[in-house]
């Protein structure tokens, strides 16, 4: 039988140097898209693909999101006090959602030394890795694609995005060969190779990596067996090239729409797109936005 995934971590304990100063005290999944910190989507996505484990790998600025995720009494009571019913219901909400463990990363060594970390409270079973500042809107949440064809095959999948050429530089990208699943080879493909921020021109396709994972407790070991590179960070393209010598690994063209909100303009998007989506705000916005000269919404 293939084990169910039940936990995800969240590694959040990254420089977030493309937000700096921003970044400076606080994690960049603190940042708020509309009215809610980047992670609480993460969150909510893991949510609603059925994974309620929450583990948070964390650095600097740890306490804005244990505070964030904890009860906060103070705040509860000044809200009932006031009769701010609908408000007290949002941040109870949050810390109603998860059960959340928390994991230091000392040092940002990289993406797979954050994963790394924490090894010993997933133990030895399949997990899920959201980057939570790749924001996903999805019918269906991208983690759920993820994991249902995770429970197909019982092997490890990643999230994949068609990139433009001049983009490729930026992200892992893979060799893989098209899979029949659903009754389509559109989709899925099996991982032969994946070469990280390949120059343009010798990327082996336009598909990258992005912040989505399912993994089996397999990449533990083949992380360990990384030699650190550059800075002494561990990067975890190179955990699943080494996985993928004894593992299948797959990857999924997810459907839906991703942001990178890790990135100024990328979080920019998001902010306008979610923001005009909002049925409390989006006329407002809408509105605003065309009384601008020339205007920028239809
Ligand atoms: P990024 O590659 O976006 O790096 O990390 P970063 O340091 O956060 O941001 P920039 O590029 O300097 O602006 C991808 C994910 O991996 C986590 C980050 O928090 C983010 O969720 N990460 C990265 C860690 O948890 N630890 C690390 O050592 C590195």
């Amino acid at each position: 039988m293939i084990p169910r995934v039940r936990k995800a971590v969240f590694p959040a304990a990254g420089l977030g140097t493309r937000f700096l100063p921003a970044t400076k005290a606080q994690p960049k999944e603190m940042l708020p898209l509309v009215d809610k910190p980047l992670i609480q989507y993460g969150v909510e996505e893991a949510i609603q693909s059925g994974i309620q484990n929450i583990l948070i790998v964390t650095g600097r600025g740890k306490s804005a999101i244990e505070d964030h995720f904890d009860v906060s009494f103070e705040l509860e009571h000044l809200l009932e006090s006031r009769g701010k019913i609908e408000m007290l219901q949002a941040v109870r909400s949050v810390s109603d959602m998860i059960d959340v463990a928390y994991i230091r990363q000392k040092e940002a060594l990289g993406l797979g030394h954050a994963v790394l970390r924490a090894k010993d409270l997933v133990g030895p079973e399949p997990f899920a890795v959201v980057l939570s500042d790749d924001v996903i809107d999805a019918r269906t949440p991208c983690l759920r694609q993820l994991l249902d064809v995770y429970q197909y095959f019982g092997a490890s999948v990643v999230a994949l995005l068609e990139v433009p050429e001049d983009s490729v530089s930026a992200y892992g990208i893979v060799d893989a060969e098209p899979v029949d699943f659903n009754g389509s080879r559109e989709n899925l493909f099996r991982i032969r190779n994946m070469v990280e921020k390949p120059a343009r021109g010798q990327a082996p396709s336009r598909l990258a990596i992005i912040g989505r994972y399912v993994l089996t407790p397999e990449i533990f070991p083949a992380l360990e067996s990384v030699e650190p590179g550059a800075g002494g960070e561990i990067q975890l393209t190179d955990g699943l090239k080494h996985l993928l010598r004894s593992r299948p690994v797959y990857g999924l063209r997810f459907e839906g729409k991703r942001y990178d909100a890790g990135d100024k303009l990328g979080f920019l998007q998001a902010t306008v797109e979610f923001a005009l989506r909002r049925p409390d705000l989006g006329g407002a916005f809408r509105e605003y936005l065309n009384s601008l000269n020339p205007p920028v919404a239809q």
